[in-house]
């Protein structure tokens, strides 16, 4: 029997779960583990500071249902969602593959289905009409021909579907298909910038920072086709000036885009309009794929 001081109580509790059959899980709670005894010891942290942790974590879990994950929220306003993001792309994007941005909290799955040049303002049409169009090729140019694009967006009022009407609407989110060529195009409003939710304790964390919460105005794009690495991202509209300070760390100067008149080859010169191509990267031979984030709905433990 050996007395434990801060050292003992890392030693022993890393022995105990050296019989960890799984060498993954094994390797990430040792890590976790060390950190977290790094982190404790580096601030000192006091018997109320660990309870207020504890009570900031039970919040964040209960703050979560089928409609807000505000665990992947957390993530996002640590940096952590696009750290993970970023390792993940150095591993298997090609270099001249389209970057890849954040998920978010407000992806849903089986948005409705629209022809090209459909527009996903159902309900909610308020805002400035604008096209965007484009091809999607592989990282060398050439055409994925029925590849599927999944956009969502808020509202003029900077709102989802879900946070402006009850779940059972879906709305300014929809699917698309490219045809022969590649080529795709849809109609939508513009967005503007909004805030993160606010109103859970992930909020109260970004408030007491002295953060502005805000995200700069973008649309979120999901681009699959079989034989291609899904590629998650999303386009920022330039003049947004939140554009250089988004609260979850999601830009990058690629993803930058404007609305503009005149834009050549739109099949809706009477609209402002927006060119973008995205560039699939190949899926490497073993490769599992992998999204970092999940409609929230698919994250909820079954209901015991
Ligand atoms: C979003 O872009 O939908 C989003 C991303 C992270 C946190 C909140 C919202
Ligand atoms: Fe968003």
């Amino acid at each position: 029997m050996r007395d434990l001081d801060p050292q003992g109580v890392l030693d022993e509790a890393l022995a105990q779960m050296a019989t960890t059959p799984d060498p993954r899980l094994h390797e990430i709670m040792a890590a976790a583990v060390r950190h977290l005894h790094g982190f404790a010891r580096e601030v000192q942290l006091k018997p109320d500071e660990w309870l207020a942790g504890i009570a900031f974590l039970t919040a964040v879990g209960q703050a979560c249902t089928p409609y807000r994950q505000e665990f992947i929220l957390l993530s996002d306003v640590l940096g952590l969602s696009r750290l993970v993001n970023l390792m993940h792309d150095a591993e298997g994007r090609e270099a001249a593959g389209t970057e890849t941005s954040l998920l978010g909290p407000f992806f849903r799955d089986k948005a409705p289905e629209f022809p090209p040049g459909g527009s996903i303002a159902v309900h909610d049409t308020a805002g400035q009409e604008i096209t965007i169009f484009g091809q999607v090729t592989d990282a060398a140019g050439r055409p994925v021909p029925g590849a599927e694009i999944d956009i969502w967006q808020t509202n003029a009022a900077g709102l989802y579907d879900l946070q402006a009407n009850d779940a059972s609407v879906m709305d300014l989110r929809g699917r698309f298909r490219t045809d022969a060529e590649g080529r795709y195009h849809l109609r939508t409003v513009r967005p503007i910038g909004y805030s993160i939710p606010m109103d859970g304790p992930v909020g109260r964390l970004v408030h007491q920072q002295n953060r502005h919460g805000m995200r700069p105005a973008h649309i979120h794009v999901l681009v699959a086709a079989p034989g291609f690495r899904e590629l998650v991202t999303a386009l920022y509209f330039a003049d947004d000036p939140n554009i250089g300070s988004d609260t979850v760390f999601g830009v990058s100067a690629s993803l930058v885009v404007d609305a503009a008149m005149g834009v050549p080859g739109s099949p809706r010169p009477d609209l402002p309009g927006i060119r973008y191509d995205f560039r699939l990267s190949r899926r490497a031979a073993g490769e599992t794929g992998g999204r970092v984030g999940a409609d929230p709905s698919q994250i909820m433990p079954a209901a015991e």
